[in-house]
């Protein structure tokens, strides 16, 4: 990514009006094979953004580059109004240092389809762990904090169970809680129900309503359609790299426009 950007165009405002995520062009290749074929879209502060689509069509890669785990060849992404990986200085850019962009994405939670637990520790110290040794929080008050979003994800009575002994759904809000646990901006989720036995849906997916409600500024790929009609505000649909179709999720799946939006939701519905 590269470019003379104004400073007008990269100074960072901080009001609601300053969408959360903004990407413009965004492309993004894994050696000659292009992934991401110049995505536009914008998630206001606050809002529940879900993204469907099929296998291979850059879900999970436009995801990693929100939260700088893939670098972008082109175009320009934004996150809370500043420039994901990137640095203004004059008129130009620097790349940020390891460091910096681990600091930025201190703020943004990101729960996958595998919960990844730490497997030797409890759901409470699992829950603890980030704020102690990476935003150096005192035991006690993480460990009081744990216990709080343990019981907002249900989970109050398994604070001393290790991972093995919950079950997937229960995995699942741990590590929810645990993204909470950074007091994170924005939250991505990556098919975060899609491992899950269906009877253990419901209980991940009430975390997540939950949330929405709060407010949190939420990024979710997912093949719930109940939910992304229910819980969404605005849905996009992708295909091999590039948006095909935006909106109301309960206008995207009543009366998609697009022949491929169609074919896929045909599919999944
Ligand atoms: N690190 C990588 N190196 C090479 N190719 C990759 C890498 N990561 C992803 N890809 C390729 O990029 C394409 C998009 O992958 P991505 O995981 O973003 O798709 P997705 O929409 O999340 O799919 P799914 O619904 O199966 O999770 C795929 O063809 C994949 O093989
Ligand atoms: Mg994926």
């Amino acid at each position: 990514m590269t470019g003379k950007l104004s400073r007008t165009e990269t100074a960072p405002v901080r009001d609601s009006a300053v969408p959360m995520v903004k990407a413009e062009g965004v492309h993004k290749s894994f050696g000659p094979v292009e992934v991401l074929k110049g995505i536009d879209l914008e998630v206001r502060q606050g809002e529940v953004f879900c993204l469907i689509g099929p296998s291979g069509s850059g879900k999970s890669t436009f995801l990693r580059c929100i939260n700088h785990l893939e670098k972008i060849n082109a175009g320009r992404l934004y996150v809370d109004g500043e420039l994901v990986g990137y640095r203004q200085k004059g008129d130009k850019l620097y790349e940020l240092k390891d460091s910096e962009v681990a600091l930025k994405r201190r703020d943004i939670g990101m729960v996958f389809q595998r919960f990844n637990l730490f497997p030797h520790m409890t759901a409470l110290e699992n829950v603890m762990e980030a704020p102690v040794q990476v935003k150096g929080v005192s035991k006690a008050q993480a460990r009081e904090r744990a216990r709080g979003l343990l019981e907002r994800v249900g989970l109050g009575d398994k604070a001393g169970n290790y991972p093995s002994q919950l079950s997937g759904g229960q995995q699942q809000r741990v590590a929810i809680a645990r993204a909470l646990a950074m007091e994170p901006k924005l939250m991505l989720f990556d098919e975060p129900t899609s491992a899950l036995d269906p009877e253990l849906v419901g209980d991940v997916l009430d975390v997540m309503r939950d949330l929405a409600e709060s407010g949190m500024t939420m990024v979710v790929v997912t093949h719930e359609m109940g939910f992304a009609r229910e819980v969404g505000d605005s849905l996009v649909f992708m295909d091999d790299g590039v948006v095909v179709e935006s909106g109301n999720p309960r206008d995207v799946l009543t009366d998609p426009q697009h022949e491929r939006t169609k074919a896929f939701l045909s599919k999944v519905l």
